[in-house]
């Protein structure tokens, strides 16, 4: 799987002894994030471009576990509610998107590339393909400035040719790096800033916590925000329960686990323990269409044809999902399970309608996908993607049980 041969891997050594030499740092590296609303053609689009982009993942996750190395596009456009960081490239500023569904890093939709001293052209041609979006470029390495004053050596890609990208700069990509093993002619695994900040001696250890916050929470100004090398302490309460990646295809491809979804003080069961992604990139929280079925029937919901989402006539006739992750159950209240009632008009919704945020994923249980844990989800936990380790952590945050619409 993992080639290291070529001009590429040459150049990516040569790198790491350019790097300057940095204290290393028990403390994270922290990066602030902010959200990015993109409303256009209202939740229907937006349903339509989560489907896209898991059923791409799906179909990608698969091929890559039989070694099948097609470049099946993962679309990771400019969807829903997503975060983004201002990170410095060469001597510019970027805003990318914060995704974990894909592993290469790239600049270019929008601002071109302004090449620092320290640039290398590579020469390799790179391309991504997302589906309903893309790019093609080449990959340059240059300094990437994370928060105000780390800096490391990075390969990227510098873009060309784009699409699907309005007034955004490119992605900073957090999946697992050998995602990235079809994206130039020569296969090699292109490392990610979390490898990077691990191999100059920047962070000791190749993870990523995320810290996202309900819409609503930050007084309307919702703040997220990541942390290199360590989880961050101020970030989360309690303890983090890690849990194995799943080894079930196609999840196993990517960030994946395995999970139990309850509903209720019953505990009506919805999924058994089974696997799917955790994903950044994904808006809404979707299930197996079986424990769709159950979760519509345990609410009294209605399929509301216009907006695509659940309505139901009241929250107090909600109660929790309960998570079980790792041995721990994470509950996911009523209000976690209401779409932000500030944004119904805004995404084509009526003001005073009640949404919900779990949707169908469209194929029952066993399909090797039965759950994507996306942005919704994230904003109520903590959560840390470790490479190293292989495992992904989960905690409560000051905000998991927030009433915020
Ligand atoms: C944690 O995050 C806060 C900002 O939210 C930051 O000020 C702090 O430096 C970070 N690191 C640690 C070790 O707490
Ligand atoms: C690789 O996987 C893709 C998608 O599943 C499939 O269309 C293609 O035929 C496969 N190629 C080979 C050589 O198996
Ligand atoms: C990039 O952003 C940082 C932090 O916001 C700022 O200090 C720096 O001056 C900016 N650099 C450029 C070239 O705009
Ligand atoms: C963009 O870059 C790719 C890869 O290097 C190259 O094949 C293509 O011809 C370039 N396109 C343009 C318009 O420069
Ligand atoms: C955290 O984990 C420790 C050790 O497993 C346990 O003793 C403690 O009660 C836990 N704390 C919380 C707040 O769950
Ligand atoms: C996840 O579930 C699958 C299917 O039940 C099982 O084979 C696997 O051992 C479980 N655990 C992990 C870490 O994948
Ligand atoms: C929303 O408001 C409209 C107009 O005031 C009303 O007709 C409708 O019944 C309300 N819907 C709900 C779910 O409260």
């Amino acid at each position: 799987m993992r080639t290291s041969n070529g001009l590429l891997s040459s150049i990516l050594l040569a790198s790491r002894i350019l790097a300057t030499p940095i204290q290393i740092n028990n403390s994270p590296i922290t990066l602030p994030i902010a959200v990015h609303i993109n409303a256009e053609g209202g939740t229907l689009a937006l349903i339509n471009r989560d489907r896209a982009r898991f059923q791409a993942m799906t179909a990608r996750g698969f091929a890559k576990s039989v070694e099948n190395n097609t470049n099946i596009p993962i679309p990771v456009n400019d969807n829903g509610q997503i975060y983004l960081a201002n990170v410095g490239v060469g001597a510019g500023n970027y805003s990318l998107i914060v995704d974990t569904g894909s592993s290469n890093t790239w600049i270019g939709a929008n601002k071109p590339y302004i090449p620092s001293p320290k640039s290398i052209d590579t020469g390799m041609p790179v391309g991504v393909s997302y589906g309903s979006g893309g790019f093609i470029g080449e990959e340059y390495i240059d300094t990437l400035t994370i928060g105000s004053d780390v800096q490391l050596i990075q390969s990227f890609g510098v873009a060309n040719e784009s699409a699907g990208f309005n007034g955004l700069d490119g992605i900073l990509g957090l999946g697992p790096d050998d995602l990235t093993e079809v994206s130039t002619p020569s296969n090699d695994v292109i490392p990610t800033v979390t490898d990077n900040m691990v191999m100059q001696g920047i962070t000791k250890a190749r993870l990523v916590g995320v810290s996202f916050v309900p819409s609503e929470s930050a007084g309307g100004v919702p703040n997220g925000q990541l942390d290199f090398g360590a989880p961050n302490l101020s970030k989360y309460v309690g303890n983090i329960t890690f849990t194995p990646k799943t080894t079930t295809a196609p999840a196993s491809e990517y960030w994946g686990i395995n999970q139990t979804i309850t509903y209720g003080d019953a505990r009506t069961p919805l999924l058994s323990p089974t696997s799917g992604f955790v994903d950044t990139g994904t808006t809404l929280l979707y299930i197996a269409s079986d424990a769709f079925e159950t979760y519509q029937a345990s609410t009294n919901a209605v399929l509301d044809e216009t907006t695509g989402l659940l309505t139901v006539d009241s929250v107090e006739n909600l109660q929790s999902l309960f998570f079980t992750i790792g041995g721990r159950e994470f509950e996911f209240t009523p209000n976690a399970q209401i779409w932000p009632q500030s944004m119904n008009s805004l995404m084509g919704g009526s003001t005073n309608a009640t949404y919900l945020v779990v949707n169908n994923i469209g194929t029952p249980t066993g399909s090797g996908v039965d759950f994507v844990d996306g942005f919704v989800f994230l904003q109520r936990f903590y959560t840390v993607f470790d490479s190293d380790n292989s495992q992904i952590g989960f905690a409560n945050t000051a905000n998991t049980l927030d009433d915020v619409n």
